[in-house]
């Protein structure tokens, strides 16, 4: 990657999107920390065209090994990673925070990122930041969500995609996706059919931000057609 944060020539190839009415495509900046199977089905969601608008600038991992990087590498897509163990949080994220400017990132995608971000970070990027979380929040925060409400005994679980605050999975939720326990399930089979839905959510969610067509009305994500209509 170079300095400048120009991308590699086929970056463009992996990122089909074009800014719609003119406008340049948002920059999502993603953040994991392991397989990346949220992460892929964003990059694939742009190439299918199915998510216009929005170009992957970047992806940042904080562990070297994650097999999310390694597939970003494959696609072409600029990689980075930013060791986190044994560092400060105000440290590490001082060092986020610089590279997602270098690469010009309009919209940070937290996929699978397993560590808390400091208020530094947050206040960097102004409702600008979006996590995936494995259970119909607020029920089940935290690690092993799916393991939660399985043994919790949930008839019907799902995912959440919200913007990030200062809390743990807490900020304002842009939409969820549920999915039925059945009686067969393990945590298994209950976390791959939740993790299906996820990948069908983020793209939906990274769409409307994308679309602007929204509002916040306190904890309330409000599309716009229908805050027209209130
Ligand atoms: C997903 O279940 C996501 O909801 C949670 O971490 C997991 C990441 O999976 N935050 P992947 O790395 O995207 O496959």
């Amino acid at each position: 990657m170079k300095p400048d944060g120009a991308e590699p020539a086929n970056a463009a190839e992996n990122n089909a999107a074009s800014g719609a009415e003119g406008r340049p495509p948002l920059r999502l900046g993603v953040l994991l920390s392991g397989r990346g199977s949220n992460f892929l089905a964003i990059a694939e969601s742009i190439r299918a065209g199915r998510l216009t608008s929005a170009v992957i600038a970047v992806v940042v991992s904080n562990v070297a090994e994650a097999p999310g990087i390694a597939k970003a590498r494959e696609l072409r897509l600029p990689a980075e990673f930013f060791v986190s163990k044994g560092r400060s949080r105000a440290e590490h994220d001082a060092d986020l925070i610089a590279c997602l400017r270098r690469h010009r990132v309009d919209l940070v995608c937290l996929a699978g990122y397993m560590r808390l971000l400091s208020a530094e970070f947050v206040a960097a990027f102004p409702n600008r930041i979006l996590n995936i979380h494995p259970s119909l929040l607020p029920a089940f925060p935290g690690l092993d969500a799916q393991r939660q409400a399985f043994d919790y005994g949930v008839k019907i679980a799902g995912c959440t995609v919200h913007f990030v605050d200062e809390h743990l999975d807490h900020g304002v939720i842009v939409l969820q996706r549920a999915v039925p326990v059945l009686d067969s399930d393990d945590e298994h089979s209950l976390a791959a059919r939740i993790l299906a839905e996820e990948h069908l959510a983020y793209t939906e969610a990274i769409a409307r931000v994308v679309s602007g067509g929204y509002e916040v009305r306190g904890r309330r994500y409000v599309r716009r057609e229908s805050a027209d209509l209130a």
